[in-house]
Formats: structure tokens, C-alpha cells, sequence
């Protein structure tokens, strides 16, 4: 979406790349450090597999493990089976994770979800927004799925900021091609479980999405194909209807095909303009200078799709003078957002007084 930085991003991504795939391999040399968070990995080399599979698809080796506002910032790669490839993936445990896996064994930990944008990965929302303090203050765990698979060795895979690296848009491809970006399936069913596997204390029954712009396209799609599997979700500055957007027919046509139809089911605004599940209420805050506003979020489509739905879904769209798209406007609203899923979750223990920012 940051059109205007596409060629520093386009550097700064093939250099994170080298980096990062260096420093991958500079770990898994040394010995495979485990967080304390994750004792529970007795579990890691238990392979679920039904025989004779050879990867542990569970199995998950640390990248880096840091303290941040008194939790653990830590990032992690593994195979991915719907993937097939490597994926990568970050999660941020508040101190008390630690404390109740040592402590009494039942008490869960309920996260958020932090779905996020084209061209970024799942670094964005924990080193540009300041996300943790709130997930720190209101004892919420938050897990950052990367964008989509890396390094596959698809042609051309990072020649674009539109498809391909960093451009998954959280649908699973039908295209031949581009067969290894399947991640719906991943953030929907492989990564959760994933996390049970490694971290049971992690409360699969109390979790949230959060999204932002491609990442609030697939909070929404996701949220409303599944209004069982989470609580609540919210967006900023989301990408809401890609059919009708000027980004969003290029990776569609490129991962279904150039029918159009085929594309429906991706779309936040199509699928809320059908949804007959149970009664849901969705926030979306959205900067009025955003650039995109009107080119690829297009917001108040979806809100007009679900209120002639006769509401069933209930939309809350709000417009934020004079913030933009990116890590500005984000990290500005992201206490708020916080506060929001935090209310959802059962863990807000006092009223929240308007911030700076408010
Ligand atoms: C996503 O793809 C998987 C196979 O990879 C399939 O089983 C699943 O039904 C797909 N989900 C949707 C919503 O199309
Ligand atoms: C979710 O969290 C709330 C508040 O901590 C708790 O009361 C509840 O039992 C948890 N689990 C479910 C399934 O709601």
C-alpha cells in the first residue's frame, strides 16, 4: 500500500531477506534456544502425523527471543504443511504467560491475532506500532503471522509489490503457481495448531483478529466465514473491497484466475453482503487522508453491504481526522484497539480515560 516506498521497501525487503535467511541459518547451526515460555515444548517432538511422515510440522525454532514490557517478544519459523515451505511467525507473551504455566495450570491466556499489510511482514505490528505496551498492560497475548510463504522459488515471486512476497492476502490460491499461498488455511487452521501444540496455555477459546489494511481484508473475510472460532475483531485503515479496488484485481486475478466471481468469496464486502451466522459486531477506524481511502479500502462499501444485510453485522465505521495509512496512524490508534480487544476478552479491569490520541 505504501506505493511511494515501494523501491526502499523493495531493498529493505531483499536485504531482510539475505539477512534474515543468514541469521536463520547461523541458529539453526547453534544449538536451538527455547524460550522459557515455551517449557511446554516437551510436546515439540511429538509428531502428529498419522505414520510415516518424516517433518515435524509442529516442531517450531527460534529466531529471536526478546524481553519487551516485561514479556517476550519472540519470532519463529517451521515447515508448514498447507504452505509447503517455510513460515514464519511472531508472537508477544506478557509476563504473567510465564507465571500461569508454572503457576495454576488451567488459567488460559486469551491474544489477538495481528493480521497486517502488503509489502510488510510479521515484524510490522511489533517494531512500528508500540503494540506491546497494551498487550503488556492488559495481559493479552498477540500472535503476527507473516504475509505469506518466502524464498519459495516461485518465478518472479518478489518482483512485484502486489503478488507474490508479502502479498498473500490471506486466500488460498488456486492457481497452479502460486499453489504454495494458501493462507487462509494457515492463519485459520495450521498456525492454530500450531500454537496448541506448542503453547497450550494460549486460550484458542478467546482470541480476537486484528487487521490492518490487507491484514483487516483478511481479519474481515476470516471473522465472517468463522464467527465461531473468534470473539471480535477489528480493522484499521482495511482494505475492504478488492474486487472493486485499483490493487486488489492484480493478485486475484493472478491467485484464482481473471473470473471474477472467483474472487467473491476473498471479498470482506461479498461476503458480509451473505452472511446468515449468528449476530456480529465489527470496528473499523479509518484515516480520512489515507491515500487509499477511496482507491483500495473503500470502507463504507462494506458498511453499506452489511447494514442492507439487515444488520445482522454490525458495522462501526470511524473516521480519524488527518491520519494517513501506515505505522503513523497505527500506532496512534493502536491503544484503543487494544483497549477494544482487550474489553472483548474479559481482561479490562478499569475505565479507559481518552488517551492523547483520542
Ligand atoms: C482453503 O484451501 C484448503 C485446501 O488448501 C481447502 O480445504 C479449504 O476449503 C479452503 N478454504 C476456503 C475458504 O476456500
Ligand atoms: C475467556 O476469558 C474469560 C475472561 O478471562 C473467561 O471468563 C472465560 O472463561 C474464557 N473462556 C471462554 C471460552 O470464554
Amino acid at each position: 500500500m505504501e506505493q511511494q516506498q515501494q523501491q526502499q521497501l523493495g531493498v529493505v525487503v531483499a536485504i531482510g531477506a539475505v539477512v534474515l535467511s543468514a541469521l536463520y541459518t547461523f541458529l539453526a547451526s547453534k544449538s536451538n534456544k527455547k524460550p522459557d515460555q515455551a517449557k511446554d515444548k516437551g510436546r515439540r517432538s511429538r509428531s502428529r502425523s498419522e505414520g510415516k511422515q518424516k517433518v515435524d510440522f509442529t516442531s517450531l525454532q527460534v529466531l529471536y527471543d526478546r524481553k519487551c514490557f516485561g514479556g517476550r517478544q519472540i519470532r519463529y519459523v517451521h515447515e508448514s504443511k498447507c504452505c509447503q515451505n517455510k513460515m514464519i511467525f511472531s508472537v508477544y507473551f506478557p509476563s504473567s504467560y510465564k507465571d500461569t504455566q508454572e503457576g495454576i495450570k488451567d488459567l488460559k491466556i486469551p491474544f489477538v491475532y495481528c493480521l497486517t499489510g502488503l509489502t510488510t511482514s510479521d515484524e510490522y505490528f511489533p517494531t512500528s506500532t508500540g503494540i506491546q505496551k497494551w498487550a503488556s498492560k492488559h495481559d493479552v497475548a498477540l500472535v503476527f503471522p507473516d504475509t505469506s510463504p518466502r524464498n519459495t522459488g516461485v518465478e518472479g515471486e518478489s518482483e512485484t509489490f502486489e503478488v507474490g512476497t508479502a502479498a498473500g492476502l490471506y486466500l488460498n490460491a488456486t492457481k497452479r503457481k502460486w499453489s504454495k499461498w494458501q493462507m487462509y488455511t494457515y492463519v485459520v487452521e495450521e498456525l492454530p495448531e500450531i500454537l496448541s501444540a506448542n503453547f497450550p496455555r494460549l486460550d484458542r477459546q478467546n482470541c480476537t483478529l486484528l487487521g490492518h489494511s490487507m491484514g483487516g481484508c483478511g481479519s474481515l473475510q476470516i471473522y465472517l466465514k468463522n464467527p465461531n472460532k473468534y470473539k471480535g475483531c477489528s480493522c484499521i485503515n482495511a482494505v475492504t473491497n478488492p474486487c472493486n479496488g485499483v490493487w486488489g484485481p492484480k493478485p486475484l486475478t493472478a491467485y484464482l484466475g481473471d473470473n471474477p466471481d472467483s474472487w467473491k468469496k476473498w471479498d470482506p464486502t461479498e461476503v458480509v453482503a451473505k452472511y446468515a451466522g449468528p449476530p456480529l459486531k465489527i470496528w473499523i477506524e479509518q484515516g480520512s487522508e489515507d491515500p487509499y481511502l477511496n482507491f483500495d479500502l473503500l470502507p463504507y462499501n462494506f458498511k453499506e453491504a452489511a447494514d442492507n444485510n439487515g444488520k445482522r453485522v454490525e458495522v462501526k465505521l470511524t473516521y480519524r481526522e488527518g491520519y494517513d495509512h501506515g505505522f503513523a496512524c497505527v500506532s496512534s490508534l493502536i491503544e484503543g484497539h487494544l483497549f477494544y480487544h482487550a474489553k472483548i476478552l474479559g481482561r479490562v479491569k478499569e475505565i479507559r480515560k481518552p488517551s492523547f490520541f483520542d
